[in-house]
């Protein structure tokens, strides 16, 4: 595992895009993994600019969202689609017929869902770069703490420090979904190289068990020590208390 701090949270986000590019540069069918949430919102306003600037297109590439809540049609507001043509897929080349999603709603099957984004990925040839962000506990995706290692894209309840971290994105009556679709942490080490970026203090303490804690599916993100190609990119405030 490489880890590199770098100043501010827009240094991050231009080391990662610029790898990003370099990567699609080289490969111009590559396939993303992608995160929602705060902390990519950076990285993808940096793709953007590298994209006006034609420094990178995205007409080939393919991606595949970690996780997206169940039962929020992806036109929803709160949904993750939503999300992605918001700060990315709207201002960006891509093909958003390349752009998955493992969208599941009521009287869907999960399990099939589940199987079928799987087959999705190995159809794409697999996932060469997988962006993640991390959560306060631990988890990547949505593979709260005591997600099995050997895990698929499947339906995972919330726990509650996610439903709390997540509760600053929706409106005080609006309903906030307790159940989400998940790639699994098998799906996540499956990719060639993995991305994982952390800014801000209310990181530190997961940066610190991340990079340094015991591989335990108590902490979701250990394991990713383990994979032969994973670079952390943090900022100052949420490398504080790496030891
Ligand atoms: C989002 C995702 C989550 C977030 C994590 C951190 O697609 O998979 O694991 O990366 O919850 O969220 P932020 O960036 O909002 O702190």
């Amino acid at each position: 595992m490489e880890v590199i701090i770098c100043d501010t949270q827009e240094a991050v986000a231009d080391r990662v895009a610029n790898y990003i590019k370099y990567l699609i540069n080289k490969k111009e069918n590559a396939t993303l993994g992608l995160a929602t949430g705060s902390t990519p919102i950076k990285l993808y306003k940096k793709l953007i600019e590298l994209y006006n600037n034609n420094e990178v297109t995205f007409k080939k590439t393919t991606t595949f969202n970690l996780d997206e809540y169940y039962n929020i049609d992806g036109d929803n507001i709160q949904s993750y689609r939503y999300f992605m043509n918001k700060y990315l897929f709207n201002k960006i080349d891509i093909d958003k017929s390349k752009a998955h999603f493992p969208i599941c709603l009521e009287g869907e099957n999960p399990n099939l869902i589940g199987d079928l984004y799987e087959k999705k990925i190995i159809n794409a040839g697999g996932i060469d770069l997988q962006i993640l962000g991390l959560g306060s506990n631990g988890h990547i995706g949505f593979n709260e703490p005591s997600s099995s290692f050997m895990s698929k894209t499947r339906i995972k309840t919330l726990t509650q420090k996610t439903i709390d971290d997540n509760s600053r994105l929706f409106n005080k009556n609006e309903y906030q979904p307790n159940m989400a679709m998940t790639m699994g942490i098998s799906t996540i080490l499956n990719a060639k190289y993995i991305i994982l970026i952390a800014t801000g203090e209310n990181k530190s303490d997961a940066v610190n068990r991340l990079i340094s804690g015991a591989i335990s599916s108590k902490n979701p993100a250990s394991i990713l020590q383990n994979h032969k190609n994973v670079i952390v990119i943090l900022d100052e405030d949420a490398s504080s208390k790496v030891n």
